[in-house]
């Protein structure tokens, strides 16, 4: 990489070796082992002895052989308070058939509550960006704190992070976020009343959020882990999302042949579009990128409130790699506030087996949160646009699961099904929002539309957040990103100097 001012963190910093002796000093005397990114990866690679302790830790606790967890391959685990799942060969997936989609081309979510400590993957851009700068020399877990923007789950990630690695994390996130992630950031800081700051509005906020950031990096012990712009975020995704992806894929099409049509992701800070880029590169999928048709950004420079948590956030991200995209779609929160009734009551499930769609399958949904069906639906949407057919795999992910917005479904119950949602209003979601989904909100990106998404995103990082216009205009071109890729093994490196450093071992 060329110089620049972007949060791309390749070379050591040059005022970071005291930063980086504490680091080594606090890890060793806590004793904890840092995973590189080609374990995150690979799982079985991992040293055995780690694996088996691991069979003793719990996988939600906060405990630092969790970070030994933070990749896709965690068991299920079927039994309630079965919470120490081991490792499978290829990451738990869902396939959904034309009788809930209805379309043929086959679309497969790898499911991302299987992380641990969040019960979702955001766990895994937290660790990205935190890593990248300990081992560069740009946090010191004994004098800085851990600042952690997001509209949810990235900053419970960078939270049990900051907490298992023994510094202080602070949460940043609208106030109208769910009550469910609340609770949890209660439960993991010590000190919820300045470690969790709450600010004004919704999902689409993010502006406000930058705003907290921007006076918090007044103090200079305050290290803010921006997943909007820090490439780590986009990196992490390229090295470890896309090729447990690719293992997915491998596997559904090692009998019934297929090709990789397209990777689906709805974007929040863009880092998990990251995995397109690698599944691009490896197998030409085309990228979908995604977002709230309440709030649509990418397709009508539109802005907005919506609900479906952890995405669209009235702006384009510095790591989105625009102009490798090749579709925007927009989803409404109407359509994934009332599957997620439909997937999660009993009339629901009941009218999905009458639709053909297999019982145990049914019982799966459970794991999709909002941005999950936004996914299907959007990857439904790319399907039809592009007249995909059933050799054709979309790849896509189920960010998180719909334990997260129990309380969201309370709410919309009341305001929408006052009355109860039985089997007659079960067929009218799902006819209104499965049985022929709307394609007027997609649009596949040419050179122009691309240009238009990609200089949109100058007012909020140049002219806002003062990202030097030449560092913002290198992202347009593919040789940018492909000048990232390298970072990824020379983190990897670092991170294996830094380990035989602390001396650590969970042995
Ligand atoms: C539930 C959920 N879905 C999707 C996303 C979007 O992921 P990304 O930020 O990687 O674009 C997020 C981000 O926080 C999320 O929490």
């Amino acid at each position: 990489m060329t110089e620049s001012n972007l949060a791309i963190f390749g070379d050591f910093a040059p005022d970071g070796q005291q930063s980086y002796d504490n680091a080594v000093a606090r890890f060793r005397q806590q004793n904890i082992v840092l995973p590189t990114f080609a374990e995150l990866r690979t799982p079985s690679t991992i040293d055995p002895v780690i694996l088996d302790q691991l069979t003793g830790v719990e996988k939600d606790a906060p405990d630092a052989r969790n970070l030994f967890r933070v990749h896709w391959f965690n068991e299920h685990a079927d039994e309630p308070g079965d919470n120490f799942p081991g490792q499978v060969d290829v990451p738990t997936h869902i396939e959904l058939p034309p009788e809930l989609t209805g379309v043929d081309a086959r679309i497969v979510l790898a499911f991302g509550n299987r992380f641990p400590m969040i019960r979702a993957h955001k766990v895994l851009a937290a660790y990205s960006c935190l890593v990248a700068r300990l081992v560069t020399g740009r946090f010191d877990p004994t004098a800085n704190r851990a600042i952690w923007p997001s509209t949810g789950n990235y900053a419970r990630g960078g939270i049990a992070i900051s907490k298992i690695m023994g510094c202080r994390g602070v949460a940043i996130l609208p106030e109208g976020m769910s009550r469910e992630r609340f609770e949890w950031l209660e439960r993991w800081t010590t000190n919820p009343d300045e470690d969790v700051i709450k600010t004004f509005g919704t999902e689409s906020n993010v502006k406000e959020i930058y705003d907290a950031c921007n006076e918090l990096s007044l103090d200079p012990t305050n290290v803010i882990l921006n997943q909007f712009s820090e490439f780590s975020n986009h990196l992490g995704h390229y090295a470890v999302t896309g090729p447990s992806l690719e293992t997915v894929f491998e596997h559904v099409t090692a009998d019934r042949p297929g090709s990789l049509a397209a990777y689906v992701s709805a974007s929040g800070s863009a880092g998990t579009l990251g995995a397109g880029d690698y599944l691009k590169d490896s197998h030409g999928a085309r990228i979908v990128a995604v977002e709230a048709l309440e709030c649509p950004t990418m397709l009508y420079n539109g802005y907005g409130d919506h609900n479906i948590q952890g995405i669209g956030d009235k702006h384009i991200p510095l790591i989105h790699n625009v102009t490798n995209t090749d579709m925007a779609v927009a989803i409404s929160d109407d359509a994934t506030n009332k599957l997620d009734i439909l997937f999660n009551s009993p009339a629901g499930k009941r009218l999905l087996v009458d639709r053909g769609v297999d019982g145990e399958l049914v019982d799966m949904l459970v794991d999709f949160g909002y941005s999950s069906i936004c996914n299907t639906l959007a990857a439904i949407n790319a399907a039809k646009v592009w007249g995909l057919g059933s050799d054709d795999v979309i790849m896509t992910v189920a960010t998180d699961g719909s334990d997260l917005y129990n309380s969201d479904r309370e709410r919309i119950m009341s305001t929408h099904y006052a009355g109860g949602f039985d089997d007659a209003e079960a067929a009218a979601v799902f006819d209104e929002h499965l049985a022929d989904v709307d394609i007027t909100h997609a649009r596949s990106l040419d050179e122009v539309e691309r240009d238009r998404i990609f200089n949109l995103g100058y007012f909020t990082w140049v002219e806002q957040q003062g990202v030097e216009l030449d560092d913002f205009d290198r992202r347009r071109s593919q040789d940018f990103w492909n000048g990232l890729r390298p970072l990824i093994d020379q983190w990897d490196d670092k991170i294996r100097t830094f380990n035989n450093a602390t001396g650590a071992s969970f042995g």
